[in-house]
């Protein structure tokens, strides 16, 4: 992550109350493949970036906790006995959250001072927010040496969203922001939550995202509604999850459904296949045969499972015209943020260049593009 932000963010700190804090790096991510499968305990293919969020963060000498967004320039001041979520409260409700949580399990923290700010974009898709939750409990759990594992503390991450901002993720964000690995993408079962890493070098092709600078940020609802979706569908089969049925399950349900729910939950179904066939391609360096699975699932997403929109379509459909691009799809939760995609190293200037203008052209507005490395999860850092 940026030195300079760790640097900006520790003096911010420094020059608000007068103290050297613990500095925490915690990481966005991007996905390779697998979206909407982790609620269904399924399995996803993320890996944490070199961009995320900074926090910096100390026992306080009052009875207060004091929050300072850096980038929001908005302060949050609340005690330990008060904790709720607040109506609307963006941010406020991420840190609440995780403090809520820790006090549902009995877990004591005292009064902190924190500061943090982050380079991710906002609203991308790269999951701002699981990086600040993980920042945040990370944080508290070695101010005051809590003892709590990478994957309990995940759990209070994914929990703090669950219940204080009011989105019913799974747990891919959480997960690869704290348990990623440099070089590294994490093909994660969700359900018993153990990963295998698979090292990402792509000789002459690299991950390539295009933020096609819609903000995903308005459609909460729309994500519960395909959850219930999903869980409508595994309970008419009797299974815990979606995870537990293949093709010919769905098929025998299917006309106590209606179409568009029996598309979604054969979404997930193929979904999950797609992450394992992702597995077997990257053994197998067969970097054709991942693109290929890439626009399958953009396609299912879109068709499907419908959590695509026009831009997204637009900046997957425009690769299909340049054989430098071997797959592309989009990101994420859907609605709008980046799309990710396998393009030759040797054309990602030309690219750029010609993707930027056509999305101008067709949408008046600009996309963003970003390269990323691979990194480490959630850390402490000395400066
Ligand atoms: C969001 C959620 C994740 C996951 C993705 C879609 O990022 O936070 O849990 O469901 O959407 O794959």
């Amino acid at each position: 992550m940026n030195p300079n932000l760790k640097r900006y963010i520790n003096t911010q700190y420094q020059e608000k109350f007068n103290e050297k804090p613990i500095i925490v790096c915690s990481p966005g991510r991007i996905n390779l493949i697998g979206e909407h499968t982790d609620y269904n305990e399924g399995f996803v293919f993320p890996a944490a970036i070199d961009k995320g969020i900074v926090t910096a963060i100390e026992k306080s000498q009052t009875e207060l906790c004091t929050i300072y967004a850096s980038d929001l320039d908005e302060t949050l001041s609340f005690s330990l006995g008060d904790v709720q979520p607040i109506p609307n409260g963006n941010w406020r409700n991420f840190i609440l959250g995780v403090v809520g949580e820790l006090q549902k399990l009995h877990i004591e923290v005292k009064p902190f001072n924190m500061v943090f700010g982050g380079d991710l974009p906002k609203g991308a898709g790269l999951s701002s927010s699981a990086a600040l939750e993980n920042s945040i409990v990370y944080g508290l759990n070695t101010l005051f040496n809590l003892k709590l594992s990478k994957s309990q503390m995940i759990l209070i991450s994914q929990k703090a969203e669950h219940n204080y901002v009011g989105v019913r993720c799974g747990i891919m964000d959480q997960y690869a922001s704290m348990f990623g690995e440099e070089h590294h993408a994490l093909l994660l079962d969700c359900r018993s939550q153990k990963a295998t890493s698979y090292k990402i070098d792509f000789k002459d092709y690299e991950l390539m995202l295009i933020n096609s600078n819609v903000s995903h940020n308005l459609v909460d609802a729309e994500y519960n509604d395909r959850r219930l979706v999903c869980e409508h569908v595994a309970k008419l089969l009797n299974v815990p999850f979606l995870r537990d049925v293949n093709e010919d399950m769905l098929l025998q349900v299917k006309s106590q459904l209606s179409e568009s729910d029996y598309q979604k939950a054969l979404y997930v179904v193929q979904e999950n296949q797609r992450v394992i066939e992702s597995g077997k391609a990257l053994e197998n360096n067969d970097l054709q045969a991942l693109g290929g699975l890439l626009y399958e699932a953009h396609h299912g997403a879109q068709h499907q499972f419908k959590i695509s929109c026009k831009e997204l379509d637009f900046l997957v459909e425009e690769t299909k015209k340049h054989s430098e691009i071997l797959g592309a799809r989009m990101m994420g939760g859907g609605f709008g943020g980046c799309t990710i995609n396998i393009i030759k190293k040797s054309a990602v200037t030309d690219y750029s260049n010609h993707i930027s203008k056509t999305y101008q052209d067709t949408f008046g507005i600009n996309c963003t593009i970003h390269t990323v490395k691979l990194s480490q999860g959630t850390h402490i850092i000395e400066l």
